[in-house]
């Protein structure tokens, strides 16, 4: 059976507070912090950059998965290294040498991972699967928390779950496959039944008062799924 992991996205946070806000959440049950870095350039938005995950990393011990929405990538990937990242994923249209990019990731002890979004092929991920910890299927536009999840986006999930099963088959190791944007406790079972093993909620968690009851709903549906 595949692990499941829950990924609140700090986007949908009290950014007054966001220490707290990340403590919270895991207290809660969930497994990773979720950080969405835009830069009104490649996305039309703008949030977080390196200070703010240095600020938030000695607040927990899980692992934060930082989703870069920026163009260029490459710069700002040794600074959230630096600033505690345990996993950093780009979007391959936003850099100009995806395998020279993922390299420089896993060059500077992050893990790695590729993000697709709505439109964008999986075959970005043809010839560099051998640096690949992680594949990220956004079931939304990047810019904006709160979007409504597009349901084509699981054809897409079985795709990706398709070709990492095969990959690791051959070559061994652990592919993670998350999918970020609309997920909800109404949704997460069919996401996970399209073969996701990761999943960021951002509004559907820190959109509530009780963090745990809407992360333990979740688990319930996994369970169900599984
Ligand atoms: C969208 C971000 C998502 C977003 C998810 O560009 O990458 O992580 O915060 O938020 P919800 O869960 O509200 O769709
Ligand atoms: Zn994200």
């Amino acid at each position: 059976m595949r692990d499941f992991r829950i990924a609140p996205s700090l986007l949908s946070a009290d950014f007054a507070c966001l220490g707290q806000e990340v403590r919270d959440v895991i207290a809660a049950g969930a497994d990773i912090i979720h950080f969405d870095v835009m830069d009104n350039h490649y996305v039309p938005n703008l949030t977080v950059g390196p200070l703010v995950c240095e600020a938030i990393r000695p607040h927990t011990q899980a692992p934060i998965d930082v989703h870069l929405m920026v163009k260029p990538v490459d710069s700002l990937v040794p600074m959230f290294a630096k600033a505690g990242a345990d996993i950093i994923t780009f979007h391959p249209e936003a850099s100009e040498h995806i395998d020279r990019t993922l390299g420089l990731i896993k060059e500077s002890g992050c893990k790695a991972g590729l993000v697709f979004n709505p439109a964008t092929p999986l075959s970005y991920l043809d010839h560099v699967m051998d640096k690949i910890d992680m594949v990220l299927i956004m079931s939304v536009n990047p810019g904006f928390g709160g979007q409504s999840f597009i349901p084509h986006a699981l054809e897409k999930v079985r795709a990706a779950r398709q070709r990492i099963d095969e990959y690791t088959a051959k070559h061994g190791g652990e592919i993670w496959l998350e999918v970020d944007g609309g997920v909800k406790v109404d949704n997460i079972a069919a996401v996970a039944a399209a073969g996701a093993d990761t999943f960021v909620a951002g509004s559907a968690i820190y959109g509530q008062p009780d963090y745990q009851a809407v992360i333990a709903a979740m688990r319930a549906e996994l369970a169900k799924a599984a």
